[in-house]
This record gives structure tokens, C-alpha cells and sequence, in this order.
């Protein structure tokens, strides 16, 4: 693992904006894209960027069961808002939140992701160590499956919604096995609510406890933190 310290997100998604502009200076990339927080800077500058992903495909790592793309909730409506409006890509995948069928959405990804191989799959972290929706003690071969979403975090999200019976309670993930395909990982986090988990990660054991931590054994994988979130760091 390559660990760079940066000042702050805007440093930090400078460096991963280059390492995807290095893939399209020699062809259309297959990128994995993830949600949340941590990765907005990166398609803010992407965004504002005069980079053609015209002919370069997205694949993002996980998707709400039940949530229509239109749903603000859903990641489809947070990749239209935060990139998406702004960059087309030949084409997008993200899981199909409204089919039901979860052996019919795992088997359809995973063909996906093996027709089109990731060059370059963006990540964060969850405070606990997950990667994608993939919670302490998920399996490293585990591909893309139905996750069952926590208690704490189908409560966390409870206030997103009018209705509790709206809440999501499972989610559609890229598997860690998946995940660890990618040919390249940048992985972001920032803020001292992730020093625990990205300690965890890079000082710790290889252990499904800590699913982030299994990034250790891939071959190419950048790491870009702030201060904060290498704090506890050896
Ligand atoms: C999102 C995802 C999650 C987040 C993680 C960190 O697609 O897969 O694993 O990357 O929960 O979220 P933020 O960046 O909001 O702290």
C-alpha cells in the first residue's frame, strides 16, 4: 500500500483525479465508483474537468434494495447529482435497487464486472472497517450478494425518510472478492472518525473483522488520508 498524506480533500482528490487522467490518456477506462462523503471532492474536480468519459463505463460498488433511481436516497440519484449530470459515460451500472431477484442482480453484476474489468475502483470506509456494504466478518471471496443492513445503520438512516417503513433493510454490494479484482485502488478517508478504522486497516491483521484490512494483500492500492485520519498510525 502507497500511503499519502494530504492537507485536505481538495489535495487528495487532486491525486486520484490524475490517476484517472493518466488511465484515459491511453483509453477508455472501466472505473468503480463508490458513494458517501469521502470521494465528492473527486467528482466535484471530475466534474469540472474537461475529461471525456465518453467512452470510458462506471461501475459503481452498491445500491439500496427498493429505492427507485429517483429516490434521493438511492446512490443512483447521489451519482446523478454529484457526477453523472455533468459526465456521461458510455455506459453506467449501478445494482437495479428495484428487482427483487437478488440471484438474478448478483449473477447480471458480477457478468458485468468480468465483461468489463475495473481499472481503477475509488473507495472509503465505514468507522467500522467496511468496504462497499461489506460489514465485519463478511467473507474475502464473497461476490456481489443482498446485504442485510444493520440495525444501527437502518436507524442512522431513518431520518432520510418520512416513513420508517421506507427505509431500506438490505442493500445490493460488490463482494470483497469483487472488489479485490479491481486493478488499481485509490481509497480515500478523512476526518478523525476514520483514524480507528484506517489504523485498523494498514497497522492491523488481515482479518474479516476488519473488512478494509484484506486491502493489504492487492497489489496496487493508494491510500490518501488527511492528518486526522492517520492519526493513530504507527
Ligand atoms: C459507498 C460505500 C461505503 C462508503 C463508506 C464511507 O458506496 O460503499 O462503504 O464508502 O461508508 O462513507 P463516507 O465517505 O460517507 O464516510
Amino acid at each position: 500500500m502507497k500511503i499519502i498524506t494530504v492537507e485536505d480533500q481538495l489535495q487528495g482528490a487532486q491525486i486520484a483525479v490524475a490517476k484517472i487522467k493518466k488511465i484515459l490518456s491511453h483509453k477508455p477506462g472501466v472505473f468503480g465508483l463508490a458513494t458517501g462523503s469521502s470521494p465528492l471532492e473527486i467528482y466535484r474536480q471530475l466534474s469540472q474537468s474537461k475529461l471525456d468519459f465518453s467512452n470510458s463505463i462506471s461501475i459503481n460498488l452498491d445500491e439500496y434494495v427498493g429505492l427507485a433511481p429517483n429516490h434521493p436516497q438511492s446512490y443512483h440519484y447521489f451519482m446523478k447529482q454529484n457526477l453523472f449530470n455533468n459526465k456521461q459515460f458510455l455506459h453506467s451500472y449501478i445494482p437495479d435497487g428495484l428487482n427483487p431477484n437478488a440471484q438474478e442482480v448478483e449473477n447480471e453484476y458480477e457478468q458485468i464486472i468480468k465483461d468489463h474489468p475495473i481499472d481503477l475502483q475509488i473507495l472509503g470506509i465505514g468507522q467500522n472497517g467496511h468496504i462497499g456494504f461489506n460489514e465485519p466478518l463478511t467473507s474475502f471471496d464473497s461476490r456481489t450478494h443482498q446485504v442485510a443492513l444493520t440495525k444501527s445503520t437502518i436507524d442512522a438512516n431513518a431520518r432520510f425518510f418520512d416513513n420508517a417503513d421506507e427505509v431500506p433493510k438490505y442493500a445490493y454490494s460488490m463482494g470483497i472478492g469483487t472488489i479485490m479484482k479491481a486493478k488499481e485502488i485509490v481509497f480515500v478517508a478523512y476526518g478523525e472518525k476514520k483514524a480507528k478504522a484506517v489504523h485498523q486497516m494498514i497497522d492491523g491483521p488481515v482479518t474479516i473483522d476488519v473488512p478494509a484490512s484484506v486491502l493489504q494483500t492487492h497489489p496496487n492500492v493508494t491510500v490518501i488520508i488527511d492528518h486526522k485520519a492517520g492519526a493513530l498510525l504507527k
